[in-house]
């Protein structure tokens, strides 16, 4: 695993510190290859990923998943350092060679620094997740213009950033893909969201439009929309609202970050390549 966030000042720490039978993947600077024969056969074998904000909830589940399915996975954090260097640890644990780098993706530069580091240590992506997101809920009456932009800012333009920066890396790819993480609240509403419905149903505009641009260089260009899912960002409801949510859910249940990672492994394989500008819905059959 490496971690890196000061441009040339990029260290190796050595993963042994935190678990004993964790695996070696850097020789100095630079990345070598895992024994991964056990992974010759999965389904992301050799492929490369990039996922934003990967140290917990559903990204954390997605950078996990797809190591498990062969792929090396650059993982980005904006401030939870350990955590991220437990994923990373994880995803080693089946083989992925890994990657934790501190960027916040509401920032052009850091992305494109971000970028400049990917390139020179873990290679070029051949899958983007766009996972990172905020909320701040309130009714709109109240809403003022920061808290507006602030969410806005993370979870569309931060998408658009780390889209832009890495396009040339999938233009490059056989089998570019990209993972557009919205929200069943982009697409029905939701009391108190409007700012975080209005972010997550513009990136469903721009994965529907994205994926027509992108087609012809085999590209595709997918959105997940979960519906209530049991993370951090779902914990933080009062139980009260919580019975209310369950009672819309002809499943009965929150959705798992694992069910998730399952679709993007899906999304971003070889057995999707004919699937592009789709908005997949798992959210128990909340909203059909
Ligand atoms: P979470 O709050 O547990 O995790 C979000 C991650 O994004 C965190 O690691 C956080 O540090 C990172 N992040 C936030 N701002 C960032 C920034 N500026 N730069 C880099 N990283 C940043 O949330 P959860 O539940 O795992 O959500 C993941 C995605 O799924 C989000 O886009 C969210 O909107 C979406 N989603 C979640 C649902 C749920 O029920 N949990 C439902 C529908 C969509």
């Amino acid at each position: 695993m490496l971690r890196s966030n000061e441009g040339e000042k990029d260290r190796v720490r050595d993963i042994d510190t935190k678990k004993a039978t964790s695996l070696r993947t850097f020789e100095g600077e630079h990345l070598v290859a895992l024994d991964r024969t056990h992974l010759m056969d999965s389904k992301l074998t050799g492929r490369k990923a990039l996922v934003t904000g990967a140290s917990r909830g559903i990204g954390k589940a997605i950078a996990e998943k797809l190591a498990e399915e062969g792929a090396d996975v650059a993982m980005n954090y904006r401030s939870s350092e350990d955590e991220a260097d437990l994923v990373a640890i994880d995803a080693e644990s089946v083989g992925a060679n890994t990657w934790t780098y501190r960027a916040d993706i509401s920032h052009l530069n850091e992305v494109r620094e971000m970028k400049a580091i990917v390139e020179k240590y873990f290679g070029k992506i051949d899958i983007l997740v766009n996972n990172a997101g905020i909320n701040i809920d309130m009714l709109f009456k109240r809403m003022d213009q920061e808290s507006w932009n602030k969410v806005i800012q993370v979870n569309l333009n931060g998408a658009f950033n780390c889209t832009s920066t890495f396009l040339d890396h999938l233009l490059e790819s056989k089998h570019g893909r990209i993972i557009n993480i919205t929200s069943i609240v982009g697409q029905m509403g939701n009391i108190g969201q409007v700012n975080y419905a209005a972010s997550k149903a513009g990136l469903i505009g721009m994965t529907k439009s994205l994926a027509r641009e992108l087609a012809s260089n085999n590209i595709t260009v997918n959105a997940i929309a979960p519906g209530f899912i049991e993370t951090d960002m779902v914990k933080l409801i009062p139980d009260k609202v919580k019975e209310k949510v369950l009672a819309q859910i002809p499943m009965r249940r929150f959705g798992l970050p694992e069910e998730i990672a399952e679709a993007v492994v899906y999304l971003a394989s070889d057995d999707a390549s004919y699937i592009t500008g789709h908005i997949l819905n798992i959210n128990g059959g909340m909203y059909l």
